[in-house]
């Protein structure tokens, strides 16, 4: 490894996505120290000499979306003030992007603030994954390569499950990227009406006819799990014998594994974009499917190793 290769370095909320996508780049992490003041304030430390280099950051923001953000634009500080040739984050989720517009008067539009933070300390580039909308792309004035985890998903349901199913949208903001989903597979394709009742309660109906006895429900996030779950109990009741899911995203705040686990949902495929492995170890229904090699090929086109 000579001085001028591109140096990975992980924040502290995905380690083990880190190490996966340095090990397909066959290059060590970076050495940092992230540690707290006794007040609480984050400390950050950068260990190696990244004058002059291309240097890459893994964060996923969710979890703990507002102590990985920060953490975040600290490390990118640090490396802008060491003299870094360019600084690329690598955000697999990116939160605060469900607030994308001004839906009502006095909220925030948060993505684009988060936007505003990260290119403010210093990022000059941003590589990430199913954003919630794709016009939070152009809230950045740097360039953004927004992977797409659909081929992903689509050949992990192929491996998963017989021929012959329905595709189905959960509501009406997931029909573009389930209907990629459906096209890749050659599946037919329906929509779930969905309203929202509060932040834990949907009303749905399904718009069509569901012409098959196994479905598959896409789409790019899970929360609560209440989307899914009231998706999969009305397929349920409309007759579906065998129901799966694939997401991008696996949030699943509060009790949302336990709701999945109660559900007619059979088996959810859910990628790495947030860290899996503790939380899903009493989840049998859940099957991961990793984003390292995607993420070390847009890594390696990006700087050419
Ligand atoms: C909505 O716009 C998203 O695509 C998801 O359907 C939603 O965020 C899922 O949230 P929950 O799991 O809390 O229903």
């Amino acid at each position: 490894m000579n001085t001028y290769s591109p140096l990975l370095f992980s924040g502290s909320s995905h380690e083990t996505l880190a190490h996966h996508i340095a090990s397909q780049l066959a290059i060590p992490l970076g050495r940092i120290a992230l540690n707290k003041f006794p007040d609480g304030e984050i400390k950050v430390e950068i260990q190696e000499n990244v004058k002059g280099r291309h240097v890459f950051i893994l964060q996923s923001t969710g979890l703990h979306p507002s102590e990985y953000l920060m953490e975040l634009l600290l490390i990118i500080d640090a490396l802008k003030r060491s003299a870094a040739k360019s600084i690329t984050a690598v955000i697999p989720y990116f939160a605060y992007s469900r607030q994308d517009r001004k839906d009502k008067p006095g909220v925030p539009i948060t993505a684009k603030l988060i936007a505003n933070l990260l290119s403010a300390s210093g990022l000059t580039r941003l590589i990430t994954m199913d954003l919630h909308s794709s016009q939070i792309e152009g809230f950045f004035e740097i360039p953004v390569d927004h992977l797409k985890g659909h081929g992903l998903l689509a050949a992990a349901i192929t491996r998963q499950m017989r021929d012959n199913f329905i595709v189905v949208a959960p509501d009406v903001g997931s029909i573009k990227f389930a209907k990629k989903v459906a096209n890749l597979l050659h599946a037919e394709f329906v929509v779930i009406e969905k309203q929202r009742i509060s932040s834990h309660k949907v009303k749905m109906n399904l718009i069509g006819n569901l012409s098959k006895n196994q479905v598959v429900i896409i789409d790019d996030m899970c929360s609560t799990a209440g989307t899914l779950v009231a998706a999969a109990s009305l397929c349920k009741e409309l007759g579906a014998k065998q129901i799966s899911a694939a997401i991008t995203h696996g949030i699943f705040s509060e009790d949302a594994l336990g709701k999945i686990e109660k559900s007619p949902i059979e088996c959810l495929l859910v990628t790495d974009t947030l860290p899996p492995f503790d939380r899903y170890a009493s989840s049998p229904k859940i099957e991961v499917v990793t984003i390292a090699p995607t993420i070390a090929q847009a890594i390696q086109e990006w700087v050419g190793i």
